[in-house]
């Protein structure tokens, strides 16, 4: 892809027509100018104009009939990850594990799970990634162990074994009781008692995910001897599980973006993956736009970019969280999308998703599952691909793949929607209440199989699944998807694509405009003089709109969900979900 120096500095070059993408110029913004105005600026990092796709190994695609999606499977889909156009998967865990809580919790940080194969299976993912152009970006969950890891079963065996200081351990209150209350985030307190050594360890999640003591040295040589060891094989970068959980101080009672976060970020940094050529972004459900620059400000030596939630945690409950349904208001949502994007504008990176393996499915959440599937789908992929970040999607978001809609707890798999089920009733709500609550946000809505075709299972397995296909893969399903030039795969295929070519989409100054409309979402990405128009809406039912003077304008469609739109009047009407972008050069 690169020439050397001397051909791009010619002028002569460049006025003889040198297709930009052959070259890397010295000086991108008047190379741009003299050739293609349009393409993403070369020196910048590659994981600012790529999309990256989340796996969610056990429910991707099963080669041997046991249920479980697994290694093997995944290099078998490859090539429809090609002609997605994805740049890097984001792999959730394939470490050995109990599966306590589907591979969050790690017995041997360098084993791959015997469900998900072999230490071959992953180098030969790794490689059969790489020739195709895709990254794999390994999970790093490095809060907690397993009780399973070693560390955890010799700290447990007495107060003076040498891994003891791994964890964090406290002595029962002077009453006997619990440590503080400090709860866990799959329910109940965050402390268990252990009857070996009469102390609590500390829990944030389940009891069999013990909290790893980060202001141990020894431990943090440990794990970056660990991430040295996975680097070395070549992968593209980490995802870092609730990564602000580390620097916790829980006897003052903070566990999030704790004091010694960030300095232990930096050091992780130069000990591991400082001057590699790899994407990392930290998980960090606490971050605010102030916290967000520090993790990924450009001279902080910390992290590429974090997941921030605020556009998911607006959308839950006051009382309830996020097991109670409550119903999507655009306006918020657009603000906080909005504030992330002005916030994260001139420094550090966004990222951007609908979806996770812990989160709703997007057209469920967002759009409209029941009565404007694709257009709803395609319309959600416009808004979030056209906005700066770099953007995730997660397995089955391209072909529109919906909530599994369980109708009782018995297909629930999921270990903090089946404890929260027994707290809530508990507590005395009824079990439709909760069914209700858990339909829209149980993390197993995303974790149904993968909809490979309209076979048994959905070509998932030729097995029996560890938990329920969802019916509607005769509708939704790749094979479908990827015969149709209109469906929703191939509208992501085409954003992915113009992110690649489109420097506007990557670092385009955002703006937004109609705040208060409750129905669209409208705003601009401007790069020099180009200028991209991205207009949405969320309503089932026609819209009429005025559009603001600047905003009157024709150009070239980028993408649309119904007819292409090249030109903007005074007003505009918008049929159902309908969404579109205008490119004016
Ligand atoms: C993260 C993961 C989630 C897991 C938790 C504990 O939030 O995304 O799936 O349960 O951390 O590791
Ligand atoms: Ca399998």
């Amino acid at each position: 892809m690169t020439v050397s120096a001397e051909s791009t500095a010619s002028g002569a070059a460049a006025s003889a027509g040198t297709a930009a993408s052959n070259v890397t110029p010295l000086h991108p913004e008047r190379a741009r100018s003299a050739t293609d105005a349009a393409l993403p600026d070369p020196s910048e990092p590659w994981w600012k104009s790529t999309t990256i796709y989340q796996i969610y190994p056990r429910s991707f695609a099963d080669s041997n009939g046991d249920g479980i999606g697994d290694i093997p499977g995944i290099i078998g889909k490859l090539d429809y990850l090609q002609t997605l156009g994805i740049g890097a998967i984001w792999l959730s865990p394939i470490f050995a594990s109990p599966m306590d809580d589907n591979g969050y919790d790690i017995s041997d940080y360098q084993a791959v799970a015997p469900e998900f194969g072999t230490i071959e299976d992953f180098d030969r993912l790794v490689s059969e990634a790489k020739a195709r152009g895709i990254g794999i970006i390994l999970d790093l969950v490095v809060n907690h162990t397993s009780d399973e890891h070693r560390w955890f079963t010799e700290a447990r065996k007495s107060r003076d074994n040498p891994y003891r200081d791994y964890y964090i351990w406290r002595d029962p209150a002077p009453d006997g009781g619990l440590p503080n209350a400090i709860p866990s985030v799959f329910g109940g307190p965050a402390w268990r008692f252990d009857d070996a050594t009469g102390q609590y360890y500390f829990h944030q999640f389940s009891r069999r995910q013990p909290d790893l003591n980060w202001a141990n040295p020894r431990l943090r040589a440990e794990i970056y001897a660990m991430m040295n060891w996975w680097l070395e094989r070549g992968i593209a970068g980490f995802r870092m599980d609730v990564i602000d959980l580390i620097g916790k101080e829980v006897d003052k009672g903070i566990t999030a973006e704790g004091p010694h976060l960030h300095d232990y970020l930096k050091e992780m940094h130069r000990e591991t993956f400082g001057g590699r050529d790899v994407l990392t972004v930290g998980e960090a459900w606490s971050a605010t736009p102030g916290s967000a620059l520090l993790y990924s400000g450009r001279d902080r030596e910390e992290l590429s970019m974090v997941f921030q939630f605020e556009h998911v945690t607006q959308g839950w409950d006051e009382d309830h969280g996020k097991w109670k349904p409550k119903p999507l208001d655009l306006v918020a949502l657009k603000g906080v999308l909005g504030k992330w994007q002005l916030a994260l504008a001139e420094d550090g990176w966004n990222s951007l998703f609908w979806g996770n393996h812990d989160l709703p499915r997007a057209v469920s959440r967002y759009g409209d599952a029941a009565d404007y599937h694709v257009a709803s789908a395609k319309m959600l992929a416009t808004v979030l691909h056209l906005l700066k970040g770099t953007p995730y999607v997660y397995q089955g978001e391209e072909i529109g793949m919906t909530n599994a809609g369980f109708e009782s707890i018995e297909e629930y798999r999921d270990i903090e929607t089946l404890n929260m089920h027994r707290l809530h009733l508990e507590a005395g709500r009824s079990p439709e209440d909760f069914i209700a609550g858990a339909n829209q946000n149980s993390r197993d809505n995303a974790r149904t199989p993968m909809q490979w075709s309209e076979a048994p299972n959905g070509g998932f397995t030729e097995g029996v699944p560890w938990i329920a296909v969802n019916a509607n893969h005769r509708q939704i399903n790749a094979r479908t998807a990827v015969a149709d030039e209109q469906s929703i795969f191939h509208h992501y295929r085409t954003l992915i694509g113009l992110r690649k070519r489109h420097g506007v989409i990557v670092d385009g100054v955002f703006r937004s405009y109609l705040d208060q409309h409750p129905d669209v979402f409208v705003y601009t990405r401007t790069l020099g003089d180009e200028r991209l128009v991205v207009v949405a809406s969320f309503a089932d039912h026609q819209v009429s709109l005025t559009l603001p003077d600047e905003l009157r304008l024709s150009g070239a469609c980028l993408i649309s969900n119904y007819q292409p739109v090249s030109s903007l009047g005074e007003t505009v009407s918008l049929r159902p979900y309908e969404a579109f972008a205008i490119l004016k050069g």
